[in-house]
């Protein structure tokens, strides 16, 4: 995609409509489904293909999208709050700190930017109509980017009754990018690489647009390497949270996804290979709540 066409998708993105969105999404999937093999590969603990792992991952998150939020709290007792704190104060941005959030579904972590932005220089946090929000959020450059059309739609809400302006949200693959190389200084993924089906394609995407010197930043669900712990963590995952799932969305067959998803997902080491094999470099990682996530990070050099 040439530069003119893409700083045109940008510009017009904050106008986009819902309709495009779907046709964004599902011209997206169509042109994987279009290069993808009949390879097989895991969702949750099925083996199933790689084309009805994409289709699946896409529908448990237009299923859950508008108790999304409500869930995360419920599951992690809020505790997603404080690694989602931790994982912006790593990742200490600037006002000028051109920023995508990949798989960014209903926008925790732009607002987490925003707010650790103005707080840093001195403004204020909440955006409501005594801040005068708007000249806040303007110079920023943040664009999220989601496979879900309902996601998207949950955080563009929320910007809208947190007073939040001037996000892009984008519907697009984390394997196909939308965007132009060398465009990024910082491109953010939480909780989202897991559901991608070839992590190592979405990793390689990262690197393609992030500038030189760009951040490849992670936030996901590891490995506890305590066995005792483990067990602790193993039951309360399995026997609290598919339940809670369908008490609260209606859907134990999503939760029951997560859970599965997060045993699924290469440990810490292993995921720190593949960031480097993608090319980062100076790639390391942080353990949270002793490695039941951890933060990923490398830069583009
Ligand atoms: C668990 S949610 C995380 C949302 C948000 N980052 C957060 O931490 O609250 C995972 C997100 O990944 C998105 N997703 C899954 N596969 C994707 C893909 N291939 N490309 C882009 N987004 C994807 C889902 O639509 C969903 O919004």
């Amino acid at each position: 995609m040439t530069s003119t066409v893409i700083q045109n998708v940008i510009r017009c993105v904050p106008r986009i409509t819902w309709s495009t969105l779907r046709q964004c999404s599902s011209s997206s999937r169509h042109a994987r489904e279009e290069n993808s093999s009949h390879k097989t590969t895991h969702f949750g603990y099925e083996t199933v293909s790689e084309d009805e792992k994409a289709e699946r991952v896409h529908r448990v998150f237009e299923n859950v999208a508008s108790k999304y939020d409500l869930m995360n709290d419920l599951m992690s007792g809020g505790i997603h709050r404080l690694w989602k704190d931790v994982f912006m104060s790593r990742l200490r941005p600037s006002p000028t700190t051109r920023l995508l959030d990949v798989a960014g579904g209903t926008g925790d972590i732009v607002f987490r930017f925003i707010q650790h932005v103005n707080q840093s220089v001195g403004g204020s946090t909440v955006a409501d109509d005594t801040t005068q929000h708007s000249s806040h959020i303007h110079p920023y450059d943040i664009t999220v980017c989601d496979i879900s059309e309902n996601m998207l739609k949950v955080g563009q809400q929320r910007a809208e009754a947190q007073g939040y302006q001037g996000i892009h949200w984008v519907c697009g693959d984390a394997q196909d990018l939308p965007f132009e190389d060398d465009l990024f200084d910082c491109y953010t993924i939480v909780f989202g690489i897991r559901n991608v089906v070839d992590v190592e394609q979405a990793l390689s995407e990262a690197y393609r647009v992030l500038k030189p010197g760009g951040r490849f930043m992670c936030l996901e669900f590891s490995q506890v390497k305590n066995s005792s712990l483990r067990w602790v963590y193993d039951q309360y995952s399995f026997n609290v949270i598919p339940p809670l799932g369908q008490v609260i969305a209606g859907d134990w067959k999503s939760y029951q996804y997560l859970v599965e998803s997060i045993r699924r997902f290469p440990d810490q080491e292993s995921f720190k290979e593949m960031i480097e094999a993608a090319g980062f470099r100076c790639v390391k990682y942080e353990n949270l709540t002793f490695g039941v996530v951890a933060i990923h990070s490398g830069f583009k050099i």
